[in-house]
């Protein structure tokens, strides 16, 4: 494979969020991990496609970093079968792993050595790597200018840079990166996001776990939320964002509307918040046609306005309430 930015023209680079891909890359089934009487992981699926920066979400605990050594082949799943790639990773180990390259939590770095001394010590481990290699990742990775520069002198965002270059250093086609972005600052997260935006244009897939929602929402295109080892919900940041398409309706009379409109299927769960104003799904999810149902009822609504809910809000709700126990 011919690596670097040239192979993909500028022109695809918007396509690559809005369109997925459908080749699966790395599908996990039905895997669970047991520690003792705990489910670490429980029952998981998930379906990573070629180019997606897939955001893993999830509480400390939820069993983020568990399922992530399951997929490394670091410890052995209770039940469940992991393909990379197409191939089984139970029966082509050898064959598939050095096609992933990851980063678990924070990286080992050599803190007195250069940062391009960390890429070529470790290359060395792996067996070696060009120098012209090591060139193309410090350039991706913004670390050009200070490879010279001993690690100890690095901002934590140079750390975690360097500690993508080095899952990047055999040219995998799948980068997995355990809390990347934890403790960057929102400079550090956009670098981050620009970084992975580029490693999916150039056909990698990407899997970034998170504990929050803040640092994945800016960096990804899908994500996969888990609480105590499930899963609960797969969908896009634009999906989660959406919500169920609610709607808050400021009118006169909001009570009367509010029981007209609980005698629809679409809005059974309707209701009328502190502020007065009716909260309810549409006919079609369209807020038009919610206007025109509530005026050939006889509500004419002073002003119509999709909900937005806060993401943080979602997830907290998401984590707390279904995951049950
Ligand atoms: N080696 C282990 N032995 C026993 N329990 C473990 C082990 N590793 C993880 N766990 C437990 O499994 C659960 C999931 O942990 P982990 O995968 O590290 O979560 P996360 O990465 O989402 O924070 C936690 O309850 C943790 O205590
Ligand atoms: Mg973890």
């Amino acid at each position: 494979m011919v690596y670097g930015p040239t192979t993909v023209p500028d022109t695809q680079d918007s396509q690559i969020t809005s369109q997925r891909s459908s080749e699966v890359v790395l599908s996990i089934h039905n895997l669970s991990k047991q520690y003792g009487q705990r489910m670490a992981v429980n029952n998981l699926n998930l379906e990573l496609h070629k180019g997606d920066i897939f955001g893993f979400l999830g509480p400390n605990g939820a069993g983020k970093t568990t399922t992530i050594r399951m997929v490394l082949g670091l410890i052995t799943p209770t039940t469940g079968e992991i393909q990379i790639l197409g191939k089984e990773l139970k029966q082509h180990r050898a064959q598939v792993l050095p096609r992933v390259g990851a980063l678990i939590e924070t990286p080992a770095l050599y803190l007195y050595m250069s940062g391009r001394d960390n890429l070529r010590a470790i290359g060395d481990s792996l067996g070696g790597v060009s120098k012209y290699r090591i060139d193309e990742i410090l350039e991706l990775v913004g670390l050009t200018s200070r490879q010279k520069d001993k690690v100890k002198t690095y901002s934590l965002g140079m750390k975690q840079r360097l500690g993508i270059a080095i899952s990047l250093l055999q040219d995998p086609d799948v980068v997995i990166l355990d809390e990347p972005a934890n403790g960057l600052d929102p400079a550090g997260i956009v670098e981050m996001r620009d970084l992975m935006h580029q490693l999916s244009a150039e056909g990698k897939t990407v899997l970034i776990s998170s504990h929050l929602l803040s640092e994945i929402r800016l960096i990804c295109t899908r994500i996969a939320i888990i609480a105590r080892g499930s899963l609960i919900r797969e969908t896009t940041i634009d999906e989660l964002l959406q919500g169920e398409g609610q709607f808050n309706v400021q009118l006169e009379n909001a009570q009367s509307a509010l029981q007209i409109v609980k005698e629809q299927p679409w809005g059974r769960n309707a209701y009328v918040n502190d502020k007065g104003a009716l909260v309810t799904l549409t006919p079609t999810g369209k807020g038009r046609d919610l206007n025109l149902f509530l005026v050939q009822a006889g509500f004419a609504p002073d002003a119509l306005t999709p909900t937005t809910k806060d993401l943080e809000k979602i997830f907290l709700e998401l984590t707390n309430s279904e995951a049950g126990e």
